[in-house]
């Protein structure tokens, strides 16, 4: 698939958010090594805090169907310019997706721009670093 397509995925994916405190809407989609994909969303709550983000109920979504190789995610937010994904959003990506996931962030205008995961959390802790 290309990642042009991907990206058209993830901004259609923006109007599955449930995003009534920022009224921020995210959407993403998650292409598995063997072509298919997986929408997220973000999901905010009253309580703000237990918010989740689009790239995680992407991830989330894959891997509770058993997949485990990734190729790309793209993003899609309602800001004017791109919206990269948060911190949190880097960690669980790196820790389900590896660093060689490709990251296309999508502007209103279709624009995109790619990044390799390990770019966006460079000396990252992960399991290696849990060996004693
Ligand atoms: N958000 C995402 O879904 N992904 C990001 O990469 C950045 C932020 C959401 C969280 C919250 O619902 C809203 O955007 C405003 O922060």
């Amino acid at each position: 698939m290309q990642y042009s397509e991907l990206a058209e995925i993830a901004v259609k994916a923006k109007s599955k958010a449930y995003a009534n405190y920022s009224d921020f809407h995210v959407g993403a989609a998650l292409l598995t090594k063997d072509g298919k994909v997986y929408e997220g969303a973000n999901i905010e709550n009253s309580s703000y805090s237990l918010t989740i983000c689009a790239e995680r109920t992407a991830v989330f979504n894959a891997v509770l169907q058993g997949e485990k190789e990734f190729k790309a995610i793209a993003v899609a937010g309602d800001s004017e310019s791109f919206t990269p994904p948060c911190g949190a959003c880097r960690q669980v990506l790196l820790e389900l997706c590896g660093e060689d996931l490709d990251v296309v962030l999508v502007d209103p205008q279709m624009n995109t721009k790619t990044f390799k995961l390990k770019e966006l959390i460079p000396f990252s802790f992960s399991k290696e670093n849990l060996s004693k």
